[in-house]
């Protein structure tokens, strides 16, 4: 099975900045993988690498492969893949309403447009969607007039319409009640299980669910620890990944990190 990205040597540049410097990591769609790293690693530049939303210096030897294709029709990607990210809440367009914000996700539109068609199964799958998310009372309320977990579930909800083998998720639980964020979780593992592999890019490591196996620590653009999650989880490494005292506490297969003891 082609991984689902194949970055080989990739150097990348967010506006003047240079994110990436000669960048190889692999990331298999066997295993679910989390993406840890502090502000401004490039957790989120690598997710739009992935999306094509930005590429890579082309360098000789360099190379972004992803389900084993180098190039790709953007649409097309983005429909195997369901993105869930705060840049896309940010940009999604404020008066489509509920209903609209799922289907968009057919088009990997940011709102639905008359040359748009769905079918009546397709009306019927967001139905369905909205209902598992709990959002269906919401259908005709405008994106912008919802609460940020309200937003969160719709375009969640937009992520899973393509029926998605690989989901994409950006700090998924940011501005969640504890509720909605356990919810999310619950629905997000019963996903994983039935086969839906997961890609997840955070700072919060309570968002992490027991089904990843795989951990990657990213600090300034370069990739610093990566193996099996329990080996990369520990106190210590977390303490350097994020230049603080963390103590890390686990429970349920989850984890939490709690301030470290202070030296004095
Ligand atoms: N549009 C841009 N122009 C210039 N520099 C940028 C731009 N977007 C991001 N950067 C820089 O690129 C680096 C990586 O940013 P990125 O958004 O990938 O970090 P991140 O790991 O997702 O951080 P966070 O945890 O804060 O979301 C940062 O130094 C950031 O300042
Ligand atoms: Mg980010």
């Amino acid at each position: 099975m082609p991984a689902l990205i194949d970055i080989r040597d990739a150097t990348v540049y967010r506006g003047h900045t240079r994110v990436f410097h000669r960048l190889s990591l692999r990331i298999e769609r066997e295993c679910h993988t989390a993406i840890l790293g502090p502000n401004g690693a490039g957790k989120s530049t690598l997710l739009k690498l992935l999306c094509r939303e930005i590429y890579q210096v082309q360098d000789a030897g360099s190379s972004v492969s992803i389900l084993g294709e180098e190039t790709w029709n953007v649409w097309e990607l983005r429909a195997h893949l369901g993105i869930l990210s705060s840049d896309l809440q940010q940009g999604y367009i404020g008066n489509a309403v509920g209903m609209n914000v799922i289907l968009s996700g057919l088009y990997s539109s940011i709102d639905v447009w008359d040359y748009q068609e769905f079918t009546k199964a397709d009306r019927s799958r967001a139905e369905n969607i909205m209902r598992r998310l709990g959002v269906h009372h919401l259908r005709t309320r405008c994106f912008a007039e919802m609460s940020t977990g309200e937003q969160r579930r719709f375009l969640l909800g937009r992520a899973l319409i393509n029926n998605p083998r690989t989901l994409v998720l950006d700090e998924p639980t940011s501005g969640l009640d504890l509720k909605a964020c356990f919810q999310y979780l619950d629905l997000l593992r019963r996903l994983m299980r039935r086969g839906t592999s997961v890609v997840l890019v955070t700072h919060h490591i309570h968002e992490i669910p027991p089904e990843v196996t795989r951990v990657v620590l990213l600090k300034k653009g370069r990739v610093v620890a990566d193996g099996k999650k329990e080996d990369v989880m520990t106190g210590e490494t977390l303490s350097a990944l994020f230049g603080t005292r963390i103590h890390l506490v686990r429970s349920n297969g989850y984890y939490q990190a709690l301030p470290g003891r202070k030296q004095v």
